[in-house]
């Protein structure tokens, strides 16, 4: 996935892209670059690596201008290079581009023949040509299409996806977007308007945004703008007013954006049930299945990427245990090419943070067409795959900045709990006592999440010791089970560390062979329905002189006969532990990352959001 942006108005646009490119980052941080028109001529910087390096390199060798688009890359076709750095430039057009173009080779090669030749080893560079083999700029004097049509036509023979900002010194008052499947907003300002991938990119120049959907075109000049539907004819759309503020998006006194979501876990959670439980009965605004049709759901799929399908792991253990619905969750690239068993009696629960992650917008697509019920758990308002349900659970999380999910990983299992809860009520597997004992439960986590960040200090002691570990093992039972893969994914994307979860029980068939004085193994020890089981896991690690860490739950006395590090985590309701057990796991990847001096915000090879197969 990448970042576009783009500004026209009365401003020089060269800061205004740096700061919401800035804003974007977190989207890939491969190169970045930006194409200005200056005296009626593109004007372009582009650089390997962070944002940083090309402001650098204008504040040595400055241009300005007050239309501009930008780019911030998470390298799909080409290495990250110069040359592959967008904007991309052909004839008298620049564009910006986040997608994939399915059909480029074929196209690159039709437009070879024409006799064009090519810098670069981007499918966005032979869009940039298609545009401007159909732009007739003798045409753009208003007796004729101009710049938006030659979109038009160069898109309609594009397979893919895609937002795309385009500019031109020959049709010099505007910046014509587009949008397929890939996200694209419109900030209104007073007589100057901001582009960006996502919304939380302008957040501090406007409170007023629109967003293009599926095929839309826009034409975008300092008067204002005009949309096109996909048959080219104008378009009405909706002014949405942001609910996002700027603070938002700083650090907030925190060292790292990681450490500040970390924290706000609490909020996250709280912000996600509060609206949903405050009236008794629990009622999700944009999500309904009740009485008969609740009764007629038969199986649940839930399916997500990374953290999220980790999150997805945990909900099956909260849907199955409470409403007795059989649950199947799938990564969603591997749903969507299984040949799934799903039909009208299913409902499709897809996770995402970003709401863009394209493997699990197929997956719904595909559940849709096999004639399930879908809703989407999503932190970002107007996504694609929210827009796509039948229905949608949004996580109030606030933004997340930092490429590693934590708070909305949390968040996302909040609402999975209160969806369990409130399944299990619709189908009369619980009783109006139960579902408010449940609630006051979930409430009360938000206090016991406090507490369990009382281990910050004791867990920055403990990377001390284990920072230069080749690898680590987590176990975990039952419902922790999958918190251990999510601590391990922590571990992996944050320190670059190898890190593995595992089953606790399934440690002896195989992976015990690790064990030795260094690797440690990280062991999730509730005192739950399992509790004794673990117990046996501690003995088996230390059996083969490994190092153990247990998490346990305080008050626990067993667990420190058996183990030199343990560190207590208050008691909660099973289906809950997961909740509160990731909070110390996060930072201890995030501790051991900074003992070895990694980027937290900004992992390496990462992206927020995948948007590419
Ligand atoms: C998790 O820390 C990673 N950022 C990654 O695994 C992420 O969860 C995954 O790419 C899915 O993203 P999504 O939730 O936006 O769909």
């Amino acid at each position: 996935m990448s970042g576009i942006v783009g500004y026209i108005g009365g401003q020089n646009a060269v800061p205004i892209l740096l700061d919401t490119l800035k804003r974007l980052e977190y989207r890939g941080y491969d190169s970045t670059g930006i194409a200005v028109i200056q005296n009626s001529a593109l004007v372009s910087r582009k650089k390997v690596g962070n944002i940083e390096i090309l402001k650098e390199s204008l504040r040595n060798e400055p241009f300005g201008g007050n239309i501009g688009i930008g780019h911030t890359r998470w390298a799909t076709h080409g290495k990250p290079t110069e040359e592959n750095a967008h904007p991309h430039i052909a004839g008298k057009i620049a564009i910006v581009h986040n997608g994939i173009v399915e059909n480029y080779l074929a196209l690159k090669e039709s437009l070879l023949k024409d006799g064009r030749s090519f810098v670069s080893e981007t499918d966005t560079e032979v869009i940039a040509h298609l545009i401007d083999k159909y732009f007739d700029p003798s045409a753009s004097s208003g007796t004729g299409s101009g710049l938006e049509t030659a979109v038009q036509k160069a898109i309609s023979e594009i397979s893919g996806t895609y937002a795309l900002c385009v500019i031109s010194p020959s049709d010099p008052d505007k910046i014509v977007i587009a949008r397929n499947e890939n996200p694209i907003v419109i900030g209104l300002g007073r007589g100057e308007f901001f582009i960006a991938s996502d919304a939380t990119a302008i957040l501090s120049y406007v409170k007023d945004v629109l967003f293009l959907d599926d095929g839309e075109v826009a034409v975008i000049k300092k008067e204002g703008v005009q949309v096109y539907d996909k048959s080219s004819r104008p378009a009405a759309k909706n002014i949405r007013r942001l609910g996002l503020n700027p603070i938002m998006m700083e650090k907030g006194g925190y060292r790292h954006f990681i450490l500040k979501e970390i924290f706000e876990q609490p909020r996250a959670i709280w912000d996600t049930i509060r609206g949903r439980v405050s009236g008794g009965d629990i009622v999700f605004e944009d999500f309904r299945l009740e009485g008969s049709e609740a009764g007629r759901i038969k199986k649940i799929f839930i399916t997500g990427c990374g953290t999220s399908w980790h999150a997805g792991l945990i909900g099956k253990f909260m849907i199955e245990g409470l409403s007795r619905i059989p649950v199947d969750v799938d990564i969603s690239s591997e749903l969507r090419y299984r040949n799934p068993i799903i039909d009208s009696e299913t409902l499709l629960i897809a996770i995402s943070e970003s709401g863009e992650t394209v493997d699990t917008i197929a997956a719904l697509r595909e559940a849709k067409k096999r004639g399930a019920k879908t809703v989407a758990i999503c932190n970002t308002v107007e996504s694609s795959l929210s827009r796509e349900s039948d229905g949608k659970i949004d996580i109030h999380a606030g933004p997340e900045i930092s490429v590693a999910s934590t708070k909305t990983f949390t968040a996302s299992l909040s609402a999975l709990y209160i969806l369990a809860v409130y399944l299990a009520k619709q189908r009369g597997a619980i009783g109006k006592s139960e579902e408010a004992e449940r609630v006051k439960g979930i409430i009360a986590l938000t206090g016991k999440i406090e507490d369990a960040m009382g281990l910050e200090e004791e867990i920055e002691g403990l990377s001390k010791i284990f920072y230069e570990k080749r690898g680590f093992l987590y176990l975990g039972r039952g419902i922790n089970y999958p918190a251990a893969l999510e601590g391990a994914m922590k571990m992996k994307e944050l320190a670059y560390i190898y890190a593995e979860g595992y089953s606790g029980g399934e440690m002896k068939h195989g992976p015990i062979a690790l064990i030795d004085e260094n690797t440690p193994v990280i062991i999730l020890a509730p005192q739950n329905s399992l509790y004794e089981k673990s117990l046996i896991d501690i003995e088996e690690v230390k059996a083969r002189n490994g190092v153990v860490i247990v998490f346990a739950t305080e008050g626990d006395t067993e667990v420190a006969k058996r183990a030199r590090h343990v560190l207590y985590i208050p008691h909660v309701p099973e289906l809950l532990t997961p909740i509160l057990y990731s909070i110390p796991l996060q930072f201890l990847a995030y501790y051991v990352a900074l003992r070895r001096g990694l980027n937290v915000d900004r992992p390496r090879n990462l992206a927020k959001s995948v948007t590419v197969e």
